[in-house]
């Protein structure tokens, strides 16, 4: 069976990524979707009462989440057409300051999780396949006051251009989204809202845009997709400014 992955398909930018998908990709007769709540998946899935899907409530920040998609993998040899690492987290904080949870829990997610499924999943990936990771335009700059957050976010754009490259030859895509702010439960959450000059002030990006042009990018083999010419601009400073004096206007 052709089947499609998407952590984060409970909210966000992951259920618009689905939404998107689904059309796209007209061969996929599966689809399973990730996220800690089983409730919130099973309301996703029940928009789409004409199509297949797993449920699988994991926390990917907990390893024996690592080894039940392993172990699913395993006992149903499916092909993994469509793989897309969308959950993820930020918290607006210095270094030092705030709960350490908050902290590690963007490196767990973010970098170990994305790398995790990333690995297990592979194997079970035709030529033909995709894989899209979602980024964020954090990545570009250093973010002081979400600096581990950028860090993740560089981390996720660094692996998906390496493993681009790595997995060139057997005819699988990779691309990185590096969405600017949008307007999701992340930004409540990461107790970003109205706490940043710098994000509420930034152009927002439209989560349904953001995922129709994700999957379009992928379907290209494009690298690296950033969606609005704002941040495309953005993302060309970010490699022709130093960072000592890039960092000045991505503050946080
Ligand atoms: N919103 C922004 O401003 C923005 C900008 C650039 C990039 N991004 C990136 O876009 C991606 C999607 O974010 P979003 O804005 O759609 O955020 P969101 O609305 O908070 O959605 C996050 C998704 O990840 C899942 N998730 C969170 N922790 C998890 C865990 N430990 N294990 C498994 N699933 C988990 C959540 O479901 P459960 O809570 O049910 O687990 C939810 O489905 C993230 O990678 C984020 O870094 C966001």
């Amino acid at each position: 069976m052709k089947i499609a992955i998407i952590s984060g398909a409970s909210a966000g930018l992951g259920k618009k990524l689905l939404e998107k998908a689904i059309p796209a990709f007209s061969d996929i007769e599966e689809y399973w979707l990730i996220s800690r709540s089983l409730d919130k998946l099973k309301e996703v899935a029940s928009v789409y009462p004409g199509k297949s899907f797993k449920l699988l409530p994991l926390d990917l920040c907990s390893h024996d989440s690592f080894k039940t998609l392993s172990d699913e993998l395993e006992a149903h040899k499916h092909e993994v057409r469509l793989l897309i690492n969308n959950a993820g987290c930020g918290f607006l904080n210095n270094v030092g300051d705030g709960p350490l949870d908050e902290q590690l829990s963007m490196v767990d997610l973010n970098i170990r999780a994305l790398t995790a499924v990333t690995h297990i999943v592979l194997p079970y990936i035709p030529a033909g396949g995709h894989i899209i990771n979602i980024s964020s335009i954090a990545s570009f700059c250093p973010n002081p006051r979400m600096t581990v957050y950028s860090s993740t976010k560089a981390y996720v754009s660094s692996f998906s251009r390496g493993l681009w490259d790595e997995l060139k030859s057997r005819k699988i895509s990779v691309t990185a989204v590096c969405s600017g702010p949008m307007d999701t439960e992340f930004i409540y959450k990461g107790n970003i809202k109205g706490k940043s000059k710098t994000f509420d002030t930034l152009p927002y990006c439209d989560p349904d845009k953001v995922a129709a042009g994700a999957v379009k990018a992928a379907l290209k083999g494009k690298a690296v997709y950033t969606p609005r010419a704002f941040y495309k601009l953005y993302r060309i400073l970010a490699k022709l400014i130093p960072h000592a004096i890039m960092i000045n206007a991505s503050r946080t």
